[in-house]
């Protein structure tokens, strides 16, 4: 990938009304289960970013018919659960552990054997958290050396279903196992501690499959039918938190965020944020495709260093490096702790976020599970910082340059396409001073 960077700098106040693009994580989900599904599902406000137009490309590959009629929609022939048809080569997942995490799950259960691989990043990422209770229910999946991609998944081996402790609190693990569960002999049972975001449980229901989920506990059996539906797909509430910190920062700003997703295990940063100062308000709140939305207006605040609950951690695993952001910013201390799963996203986020932001002269002290951020509610020093090909912290220093003592250089950007395509030009609309150099 070719090195872009960008240059941001102190901005204007930020104003106005933004939508963000489709959810990530629902966007995946929904081509999935649509293309086992028996006949045809219209997905609506479908992500055009690169991680989720991946695994749309992969279930071309296995024989599903996908049309694009217009941007942000999918027209998706579903091929019934025991449909897919074997690739004829390598599946390439890209940048999302998402896409290669949830995928493995469904190619464990079929006929046929596959090969899923990654880019640089997802190469680096852990795979044991899924193939070691893929290998209890039955499966056979090779990994790389120390258990990263490639995934060889040896299909045809039956599977039955397991009980499975979710201890790591995560998402792609519980929903790889109850996608894997569709295919296994009786049920596959998650419980959970700390509950996380529920979008596979959810739309297995809406998709017409038997489950039963409450905060907790995910549990389902195999032999049953997925019936085609429409999905409407909700604003990405990741991607609303780099505005949601930017106009929290810069004085001045007063933006409205349109029918933002609000599913409560994704609005953790919300939390935290108010109980940083934050003046967000929420208003018209509704439902589309089945998820909670809300607008939501944002006014500049002064912030203030606080010690964040670790109960928010699930509910804003994407947003520590916004989060950080802000927490140079407000005045203070900020404490973030129990956030061990950071040292394994797209880069290790504590360690880029620390040098990031040390280069930017901010006082970060690491720890194995956060940081302590000492805050300066003048903002934070101009200089040159490396995203290392993570698109949450290129977004994140973006931001940072607005309340910059002059430039922000951010190298390695453009994988900001992965999740947030037209972060740049939404963000200048918005008021941000950012541009390509
Ligand atoms: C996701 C779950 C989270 C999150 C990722 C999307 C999902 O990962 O970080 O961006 O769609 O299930 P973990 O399950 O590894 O925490």
């Amino acid at each position: 990938m070719s090195e872009v960077s960008w240059i941001a700098a102190p901005g204007a106040p930020l104003r106005g009304e933004v939508r963000v693009p489709g959810d990530k994580s629902v966007s995946h989900r929904a081509i999935m289960l649509a293309a086992l599904a028996d006949g045809t599902s219209r997905i609506e406000g479908f992500l055009e970013g690169e991680d989720a137009r991946a695994t749309e490309a992969i279930f071309r590959r296995l024989g599903v018919a996908i049309e694009t009629p217009a941007p942000g929609v999918r027209i998706v022939h579903g091929v019934g659960i025991d449909g897919l048809r074997p690739a004829d080569g390598p599946l390439d997942c890209g940048n999302a552990g998402t896409g290669m995490r949830l995928i493995a799950g469904l190619l464990a259960g079929q006929a046929f054997d596959s090969t899923l691989v990654g880019d640089a990043s997802l190469s680096k990422r852990p795979m044991r958290r899924v193939t070691e209770p893929l290998a209890r229910m039955g499966a056979r999946i090779d990994t790389g050396e120390g258990g990263v991609p490639p995934l060889q998944v040896h299909g045809g081996t039956p599977l039955t279903g397991i009980e499975f402790d979710n201890a790591l609190a995560s998402a792609q693990v519980k929903s790889c196992l109850l996608l894997a569960g569709l295919y296994a002999d009786g049920a596959t049972v998650i419980h959970e501690t700390r509950p996380t975001r529920d979008y596979t449980e959810r739309m297995l229901a809406a998709f017409g499959w038997p489950i039963e989920f409450a905060p907790g506990i995910a549990r389902l059996t195999g032999g049953h039918r997925l019936r085609a539906t429409d999905v409407r797909v909700p604003a990405d509430f990741s991607s609303a938190a780099f505005f949601l910190v930017a106009a929290s920062l810069v004085p001045g700003s007063d933006l409205l965020l349109r029918r933002v997703g609000m599913n409560p295990r994704r609005t953790g940063l919300l939390h935290v944020l108010r109980l940083m100062g934050a003046d967000i308000v929420e208003s018209d709140a509704g439902e589309e495709g089945g998820e909670p939305v809300a607008d939501l207006r944002v006014r500049y605040a002064p912030l203030r260093g606080i010690d964040v609950p670790e109960q928010h951690v699930p509910d804003m695993i994407d947003e520590f490096p916004a989060l950080f952001v802000a927490a140079a910013c407000a005045s203070g201390v900020t404490r973030v702790t129990g956030a061990h799963e950071l040292r394994v996203k797209e880069s290790d986020r504590i360690a880029t976020m620390a040098a990031g932001l040390r280069a930017l002269d901010v006082d970060i002290e690491e720890a194995p599970d956060g940081a302590t951020i000492t805050g300066r509610a003048d903002g934070v020093g101009s200089g040159r910082v490396d995203s290392h090909g993570d698109h949450r912290i290129a977004m994140s220093f973006a931001i940072a340059g607005q309340r910059a003592r002059g430039d922000v250089v951010i190298g390695d950007t453009a994988n900001v396409a992965t999740s947030f395509p037209g972060f740049l030009e939404l963000a200048e609309t918005a008021g941000f001073s950012l541009r390509t150099g």
